[in-house]
């Protein structure tokens, strides 16, 4: 009888490996502002408002108006909004934890706050966060059951179960465009950037992770903060109003991802890994705004400048500026809901929510497998 009940189970997952949901119970998060749910505002300063006035109506730890492409994803899964690993004020941890923080970076910065503009919590030192929180919930798992942290912790076989994410990439290349780097020296980096990442998935996988979901980066040069501050001649500025040596990066960055996901699927047997295009989604957004009901898609929403993108670095969405003879609240668009851009850096929660829509049935996706399919193996 034992060995009847052992069986029947193993039978079951083979049949049903190809076409069912995968019914992941938790979700871990690795990135920068594009998916942190409040990680930069736990250990440096939290967003105001206007952010979050969306769908939260109060700053909810995004730099958005309201939820970001992960809240989507977790939504779409069933499971509960991500809280940041270094929010000591919401330790609940059950479903998934989110070690993104706002500026974070692949490879480390010296650059970094609070004297530096970058997050120290780079890729390598957000897994070193999620061996800690594995480690620990084990111990605690085998000392402690019952306890408070036993109900706020990812169960043991978890681990094995989630859905690993990642989004990282963009302020890497930023940093270093930022450092006055030339072009063919930022994508001299990029090399290193993609071998940590890949070195990332695989202690995850060596760990027990299985399944991946990897998200290529956004064209960077259509963002109103790069527009200004790292402005190009209007020769390299394409039809939809873009920056064609950034969006160059970028797309060279995604071709040495992709390429990097394809070996990984060779070195690592037993992993599902989804590649997800967001840069081209982003980009039919921005050059074709009006198609999808979108208005002025290189505006930011929530900014101020005298210039044709809305948005100057002296005046952050949510800060105040001497302007008229006095003082003025940068705040919002009337109308977030048709725009694209909210601040200048990020995305509106519209826009988030189009990108989801667009990715969640795996139309953007090496394989296209749905988000709920994510963790079956491409077939070789
Ligand atoms: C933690 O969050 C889960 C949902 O993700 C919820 O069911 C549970 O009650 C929460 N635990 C505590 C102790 O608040
Ligand atoms: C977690 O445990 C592994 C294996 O025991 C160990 O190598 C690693 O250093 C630990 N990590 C942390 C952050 O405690
Ligand atoms: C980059 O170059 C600009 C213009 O030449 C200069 O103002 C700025 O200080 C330089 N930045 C760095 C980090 O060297
Ligand atoms: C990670 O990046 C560092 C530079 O920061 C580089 O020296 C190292 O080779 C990279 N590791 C991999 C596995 O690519
Ligand atoms: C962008 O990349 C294309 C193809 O790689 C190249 O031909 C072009 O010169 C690049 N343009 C700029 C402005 O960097």
């Amino acid at each position: 009888m034992a060995l009847l009940l052992y069986f029947v189970p193993l039978l079951f997952m083979n049949y049903a490996s190809a076409s069912s949901n995968c019914d992941f119970p938790a979700i871990f998060n690795f990135g920068d502002s594009n998916s942190d749910t409040g990680g930069f505002g736990a250990a440096f300063q939290p967003p105001t408002r206007p952010n979050g006035e969306t769908f939260f109506r109060r700053p909810a730890g995004r730099f958005s108006d309201g939820r970001l492409i992960i809240d989507f994803i977790a939504e779409g899964l069933g499971l509960t909004y991500l809280h940041a690993y270094l929010d000591a004020l919401r330790p609940n941890f059950s479903h998934g934890v989110n070690f993104a923080t706002a500026a974070s970076t692949i490879l480390p910065q010296r650059n970094v706050l609070p004297l530096g503009g970058f997050s120290p919590f780079s890729l390598n030192l957000q897994y070193i966060q999620f061996t800690r929180l594995r480690n620990d919930s084990h111990f605690i798992f085998n000392h402690d059951k019952g306890g408070v942290f036993d109900f706020l912790l990812p169960k043991k076989d978890y681990y094995s179960r989630a859905l690993y994410t990642f989004d990282i990439g963009h302020n890497d290349m930023t940093a270093a465009l930022f450092a006055n780097m030339s072009i063919s020296e930022v994508g001299g980096l990029i090399p290193y950037m993609v071998g940590n990442l890949s070195a990332t998935v695989k202690s995850v996988y060596n760990d027990g992770g299985r399944s991946f979901w990897i998200q290529n980066t956004d064209p960077s040069g259509c963002l109103p903060y790069l527009l200004v501050n790292l402005a190009v001649p209007p020769s390299q500025i394409d039809s939809a109003g873009c920056a064609i040596p950034y969006n160059n990066l970028s797309q060279l960055y995604n071709d040495k991802l992709k390429e990097a996901v394809i070996q990984l699927r060779r070195d690592l047997p037993l992993a599902a890994i989804t590649y997800v295009d967001i840069y081209n989604v982003k980009y039919s957004l921005i050059s074709q705004a009006h198609k999808y009901g979108f208005e002025k898609p290189l505006v930011a929403c929530c900014g101020y400048g005298e210039d044709e993108f809305n948005y100057s670095p002296q005046a952050p969405c949510g800060g105040t500026i001497k302007a008229n003879g006095g003082e003025v609240f940068v705040g919002s668009c009337d109308k977030p809901s048709v725009r694209v851009n909210w601040d200048g850096v990020h995305y509106t929660e519209a826009a988030n929510k189009f990108v989801f829509d667009q990715i969640v049935n795996g139309k953007f996706s090496d394989p296209p497998v749905s988000l709920r399919m994510a963790c079956h193996r491409k077939a070789n």
